[in-house]
């Protein structure tokens, strides 16, 4: 109500001030998506960016902080969400199945999208920047390229719950710049919610749990006057409240910008 007030009261004072300029008007955003599992479709609309048949940014990165979402697990099968699904970077690897509704060479059979960016420029409440290779998915057999080229289409959606295969645990990335003073840890292939809403960690030998702060994207940060001393147990917990435990996920010597697999995953 007040952004459509509002958008009126811009047209009005540009009408009235041919120097006021209030941009586009802004799309209003549809309500939080959560991780509630009903079977509902909600509408939405998409569109695709980067390479037809890639994964999405050139550098196959996005707002998410995840690195070659063109490779396993997510193949390239990913998307930016608006606000209500992005969620300032809680929604990151959060799934959604997705179907094309219009234009014809839509196939109607979900596929299954993994968000891993932003986007900035809404055009419906709901938004799916998909990569080209999610987006020709959603393509009848041989009309990929005609979907693309429809360039924005009618899609309904809805969060499903992340399933990876057997091999796929949850995997902890140390950021680059990272120190016993400032760590910042990226999570991902969470299977379930998807999505994480809080990282703990825990140095061998104490017995109090130091939460992270949310840094940006899938990125979760502790600053401490006090050097950390690793090996680290970390404990994530998911939308829906699940909780699970990496026990001394990170070793004594750690380094920063590696990767460090776990043994351990939700379902
Ligand atoms: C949607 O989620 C974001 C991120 O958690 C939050 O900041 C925002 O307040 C939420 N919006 C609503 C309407 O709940």
């Amino acid at each position: 109500m007040a952004s459509s007030s509002l958008i009126l009261a811009c047209v009005v004072a540009a009408a009235m001030v041919s120097a006021v300029s209030c941009g586009p008007p802004k799309v209003p955003p549809g309500p939080n998506i959560t991780a509630k599992y009903d079977s509902n479709w909600l509408e939405a609309r998409a569109t695709w960016y980067g390479k037809a048949t890639g994964a999405g940014p050139d550098d196959n990165g996005g707002a998410c902080g995840y690195k070659d979402v063109d490779k396993a697990p997510f193949l390239g099968m990913n998307s930016c969400g608006n606000d209500p699904i992005f969620k300032d970077g809680k929604g990151c690897g959060s799934c959604f199945e997705i179907k094309c509704t219009k234009p014809e060479a839509c196939s109607d059979k979900p596929v299954i999208v993994h968000i891993t960016d932003m986007n900035e420029e809404p055009i419906a409440a709901y938004h799916f920047d998909l990569s080209g290779k999610a987006f020709g998915a959603l393509a009848k057999e041989g009309k990929e390229e005609e979907l693309r080229k429809a360039g924005i289409i009618d899609t309904q959606f809805r969060r499903v719950r992340c399933k990876y295969p057997g091999d796929t645990k949850i995997t902890f990335h140390v950021e680059k710049g990272s120190n016993p003073n400032y760590f910042a840890l990226l999570v991902k292939y969470v299977a379930g919610d998807g999505d994480v809403v809080e990282v703990d960690l825990k140095e061998k030998g104490s017995e109090e749990w130091k939460p992270l702060k949310e840094s940006w994207g899938a990125i979760w940060r502790l600053d401490t006057p006090k050097p950390l001393k690793g090996p680290f147990t970390v404990r994530i917990t998911t939308e829906s409240g699940k909780k699970l435990v990496a026990d001394d996920i990170i070793p004594a010597d750690w380094k920063a910008d590696a990767l460090y697999k776990s043994n351990v995953q939700l379902d």
